[in-house]
């Protein structure tokens, strides 16, 4: 299979329907809801009855993922109940993949029948108030990857203009979320996300730019695939978790192993929040 990198808007659809027929190949129930593991959420993988596992190697046109920590399958199965596929492992920009092929596989997910998608990832803290180990749920983002998806509008319906800011991320989603999180114990931040292409984490100053431009955390990855959704008339719900703190006054050497680390621990509070959010919808309506 040759890489989607350039394809147009023919090719992709035409990639997408392959893929999607590779995943119908193992008869499945549609999924609801898709969702993206960042660091640290691998684990809510275990909770899924009825797993079915599908290598991104081989499915049509998805990119393979290198970043240590994510695995590259999409699992599904249902999680408290209700239909899910699963993302275990992301691809980023930074990666040398291209915007749209970041967004690919939720071009996938969709086609196979997903309505909402939960996206979850590991950020640094911009906002003073925020410690390493809390939640964030995003209310709006910053594309500081200055993403252009490469494919032709003809391929998305024309009737779903992109929406940025609030718009983007599901309100009665986010604020579910809070409602749930207020009754696990669990401190859920609300804010604006931004995405940088990476993969170094920043320097003091870019920290002390990104916070003055209203930024509460940032990370590098998510802002395609949320696009991608929205433009596909999917509700998002986006949460990071905040693995480290950026410093604007105190030199700090955020390594990756840290931000898995901390991932890792938080990641049990999230996973709460989510099966939560599910068990909601597992008696609502399609
Ligand atoms: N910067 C960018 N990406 C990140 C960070 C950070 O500080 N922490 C986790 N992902």
């Amino acid at each position: 299979m040759r890489s989607i990198l350039g394809a147009n808007a023919k090719e992709l659809a035409s990639s997408i329907s392959v893929a999607r027929e590779t995943i119908w190949q193992h008869k499945l129930l549609q999924p609801r809801v898709a969702i993206v593991l960042g660091s640290g959420l691998g684990p809510l993988a275990d909770y899924v009855e009825h797993p079915v596992e599908i290598a991104y190697i081989d499915l049509a046109g998805f990119p393979r993922t290198s970043a240590a920590g994510h695995a590259g399958k999409l699992i599904l199965g249902y999680l408290a109940g209700v239909p899910v596929v699963l993302m275990k492992g992301r691809a980023h920009c930074y990666e040398g993949w291209s915007y749209t092929q970041v967004q690919y596989p939720v071009f996938v997910m969709q086609a196979l029948g997903a309505s909402t998608l939960i996206t979850t990832n590991a950020a640094g803290g911009l906002n003073g108030r925020f410690r390493q180990g809390d939640l964030m749920v995003l209310d709006s983002h910053i594309d500081f990857l200055f993403g252009s998806s490469g494919f032709s509008s003809s391929f998305m319906s024309p009737a779903q203009p992109l929406q940025r800011g609030t718009e983007t991320y599901d309100r009665p989603m986010m604020q579910r979320a809070q409602q749930v999180a207020r009754s696990q114990d669990v401190v859920l931040h609300q804010g604006c996300y931004l995405a940088t292409l990476g993969p170094t984490y920043e320097t003091r100053n870019e920290y002390r730019f990104f916070r003055s431009l209203g930024a509460d955390a940032v990370g590098m990855s998510t802002v395609p695939e949320v696009i991608a959704a929205k433009k596909l008339g999917m509700d998002v719900l986006g949460f990071s978790v905040i693995t480290n703190v950026a410093s604007t006054d105190i030199p700090v050497n955020t390594t990756h192993d840290e931000v898995v680390e901390a991932g890792n621990s938080v990641g049990p509070s999230l996973i709460g929040i989510i099966l939560q959010i599910l068990d909601d919808m597992s008696g609502e309506p399609d």
